[in-house]
């Protein structure tokens, strides 16, 4: 049975022990960590036993995981992707990315790739709050013309962006949507670092971050984050739109982020692989 460890205890990474514990993925949690204990105790206390096993899950450390799990889950930050793909790879254990925004540093993503290749381990990065990924894969594979997202944010979703500071873009005075950014993945994610994880995903399964395309819209008439990704290329065009409900917990991350860990990780212990 596939054991797993948890790094973040926060949103994600209590969706995806509650759905472990539930028994409907044939997997275990085998432990979790976090760099607040309480966050890690409060996950804790919510799980019965550890999904298909019957063993209660404990607090560990990375490393300790790392050298007992088949899969990390880190659900933590960029920091921890940097901290602990690497040593977890290298073990032989695979790895699963949610803060994908740490593979926007192009050296990073290659040693990363050479390492699970060197070790015959392997990185896992679900779709998150995007869908789509799965034609754009696809695409991808007779060549692409043009990949663009826009994104469409509330007012509040944008407060604080460096590229708005910077440009001093002042959002209390836009009444209406309007655009606040046009320029490349690799100019957004520094821009925007909130936006980080839609545009590196985007940008991995496509044609790069610095082809990427990425218009930000503020609009204040919306309380949900919506992303359009459109493709264009040998197999045709596609065009994708998404509004995403926040977490009730975590106001800045989507639903479906936490939905695409999970549904990774069935389709990771499935027999059968359908629509990836
Ligand atoms: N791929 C996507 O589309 C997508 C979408 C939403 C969120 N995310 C990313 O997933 C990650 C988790 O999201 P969340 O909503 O669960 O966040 P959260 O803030 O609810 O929880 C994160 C938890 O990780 C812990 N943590 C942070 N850095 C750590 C470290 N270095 N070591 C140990 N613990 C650490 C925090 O204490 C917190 O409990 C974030 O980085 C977020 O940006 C990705």
């Amino acid at each position: 049975m596939l054991k797993i460890g948890i790094i973040g205890c926060g949103f994600i990474g209590t969706q995806i022990c509650l759905a472990v514990d539930s028994g409907v993925i044939p997997a275990e949690i085998f432990g979790v960590f976090d760099f607040s204990d309480e966050k890690a105790d409060t996950v804790l206390k919510l799980l019965k036993k550890s999904g298909s096993s019957n063993r209660l899950p404990k607090k560990y450390t990375p490393e300790e995981m790392i050298g007992s799990c088949d899969l990390i889950i880190e659900c933590a930050s960029q920091e921890a992707v940097l901290k602990y793909a690497l040593p977890a790879l290298e073990k032989g254990t695979d790895f699963m990315v949610l803060s994908v925004g740490a593979f926007k540093n192009p050296d990073f993503f290659l040693k990363v790739r050479e390492t699970a290749a060197a070790h015959g381990s392997k990185i896992y990065v679900p779709s998150g709050a995007i869908a789509g990924t799965d034609g754009l894969n696809s695409a991808a594979v007779a060549g692409l013309d043009s990949v663009s997202v826009t994104t469409r944010k509330p007012i509040s979703g944008l407060a604080g962006s460096p590229y708005l500071i910077e440009n001093n873009i002042d959002l209390s005075e836009i009444r209406e949507p309007t655009t606040v950014f046009e320029g490349t993945a690799a100019e957004a994610v520094i821009g925007f670092p909130k936006n980080v994880n839609v545009c590196a995903t985007v940008s991995l399964c496509g044609i790069g971050f610095d082809k990427t395309a990425v218009r930000i819209i503020a609009d204040p008439t919306i309380s949900e984050n919506i992303h359009e990704l459109e493709v264009c290329g040998d197999f045709g065009r596609m065009k994708m739109m998404i509004e995403n409900h926040p977490s009730p917990q975590n106001p800045k991350t989507s639903y479906l982020a936490a939905l695409s860990a999970v549904s990774a990780l069935k389709r990771i212990t499935d027999p059968i692989q359908i629509g990836f």
